[in-house]
């Protein structure tokens, strides 16, 4: 079971958009699949087709709290999406949990105690996480194997992959050894302007040394609609998003890092 957490601490960088490409599209190539919603905003859950979060009993938010308080927890996720997957929903109880998770004695492994009990029954499980490197964050990114650092092609953004970087490698030294950065992917790129094309030269000059750099995931109106209950295969088999989207999952199993 490879557990892999899309992360990035800015907010409408394709976090959202990029687990559900990721999982639906392993999903369809025969792989099982967990997608765990772990942001409080539930964006995910409601792309997965649950329009209500916050009034669904069953989330990840339920279990982690459950696992707090010392009960027995069923892990029967949430399967009843039309995209063959199986998730975990995240809602607005997460945000209370964010800030209960400080208190509480070894607190950045609660997420790692509810995976625990799934007996690897998955081949993959995509974490989605919140734009903040808080506790939750810090979950996610202590029971991973892999961290793929989805960017915007924003020159403000390059500081912030590499404070995200470097927080990443805090937790993988303090918490989870076998940690590792899979790459950076950019994604909402549209090649066409010069500010782009020179960040994603300088994204290359400065991480390719130690990080892995995915072809770019371009604009596109097709993902954008996608975020509305839709998934991006859908509608748009040879839609440019979609095809990128595609080869960015065949490379990333053909890299099994
Ligand atoms: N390649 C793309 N082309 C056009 N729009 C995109 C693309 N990828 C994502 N978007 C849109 O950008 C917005 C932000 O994407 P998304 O929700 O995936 O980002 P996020 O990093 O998860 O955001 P947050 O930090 O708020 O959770 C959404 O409206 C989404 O549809
Ligand atoms: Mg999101």
């Amino acid at each position: 079971m490879k557990i892999i957490s899309i992360v990035n601490q800015k907010g409408g960088v394709a976090k959202t958009t990029t687990t559900n490409a990721l999982g639906i599209a392993l999903g369809s190539m025969g792989y099982t699949v967990l997608i765990i919603d772990l942001d409080p905003q539930g964006n995910l859950s409601m792309s997965l087709g649950v329009n209500f979060p916050d009034e669904e009993p069953f989330s990840i938010s339920q279990l982690m709290l459950d696992i707090i308080d010392k009960k027995d927890i069923n892990t029967t996720p949430f399967v009843k999406n039309k995209f063959g997957v199986d998730f975990f929903i995240g809602n607005s109880k997460l945000s209370m949990l964010d800030k209960m998770l400080p208190n509480i004695r070894g607190g950045e492994f609660i997420l790692d105690e509810v995976l625990s009990k799934l007996n690897k029954k998955y081949d993959y499980v995509i974490i989605d996480c919140m734009p903040s490197v808080g506790l939750l964050t810090e979950n996610a990114l202590c029971c991973s194997d892999e961290a793929i650092i989805t960017t915007e092609p924003q020159f403000f953004s390059m500081k912030g992959v590499q404070s995200l970087i470097s927080e990443i490698l805090t937790i993988k030294r303090r918490y989870n050894p076998k940690l590792v950065i899979d790459g950076i992917l950019p994604t909402k790129v549209n090649i066409r302007t010069n500010n782009t094309k020179e960040f994603i030269k300088m994204l290359y000059e400065v991480f390719s040394k130690d990080l892995h750099i995915y072809d770019f995931i371009p604009l596109s109106v097709k993902i954008s609609e996608a975020s509305k209950g839709k998934n991006i295969y859908q509608d748009g088999k040879r839609c440019k998003g979609a095809v990128a989207y595609l080869n960015f999952v065949l490379e990333y199993i053909k890299r099994g890092v």
